[in-house]
């Protein structure tokens, strides 16, 4: 687990912003998305997008991992973290990219998003998801996202505005703070 005195010492080194400061323990929506999605049967290949320091990421067990982020000093930070916590693992790949501008490659079986997507208007949002669900996830795979409800954030999205164009089945976890409710989002078999 990392104190955020741990977190300050690499923020003096690697330059990331402040809100990576904030301890894994002390938000709890990301204990819940950890949760979930080590309880899928089908963990093969697992993205994060807008990985941060890769809290989530670093504790998800499936065999293959990518962390996408648009700033390169939290992936220098993840890359850092990741191999002094499991040294021997070679399965985790971070990779600066930004959301939706830049198309993923490949299909997974957890596309992660969760905790920045408020900055995002609602019809640009919806279109990247429709493009992640149709192109990247794989079948029975999951989409996880998240909404806030809290007049602090540019953006009160709509989940059912969301996924009201994809074929799935959709279950909330929530609400943690600012409103905050995850959204798993599951493709059926196709
Ligand atoms: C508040 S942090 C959340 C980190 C992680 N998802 C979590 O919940 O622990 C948001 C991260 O998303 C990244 N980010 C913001 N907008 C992005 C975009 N359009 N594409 C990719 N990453 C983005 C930021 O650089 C930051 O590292």
């Amino acid at each position: 687990m990392l104190s955020k005195g741990v977190r300050r010492l690499l923020r003096a080194v690697f330059g990331f912003n402040e809100w990576h400061i904030a301890t894994y323990a002390g938000r709890p929506y990301a204990k819940s998305v950890v949760d979930e999605l080590n309880a899928l049967q089908q963990r093969d290949r697992v993205v994060e997008i807008g990985c941060g320091l890769g809290d989530i990421l670093r504790r998800l067990r499936f065999e293959h991992k990518l962390g996408l982020d648009q700033d390169t000093r939290v992936l220098n930070a993840a890359s850092f973290l990741a191999r002094i916590s499991n040294p021997g693992s070679g399965n985790t790949l971070f990779q600066r990219a930004a959301f939706p501008d830049q198309q993923l490659v490949g299909k997974f079986d957890a596309i992660v998003l969760v905790n920045w997507i408020h900055h995002l208007a609602p019809e640009e949002l919806r279109e990247g998801l429709n493009r992640l669900f149709k192109d990247n996830l794989n079948s029975r795979g999951v989409l996880v996202f998240d909404v806030v409800a809290n007049e602090s954030y540019r953006f009160n999205h709509d989940w059912q505005y969301l996924t009201s164009e994809l074929d799935c089945r959709t279950r909330l976890i929530g609400p943690f703070e600012y409103g905050r409710n995850i959204v798993f989002v599951q493709k059926g078999d196709s």
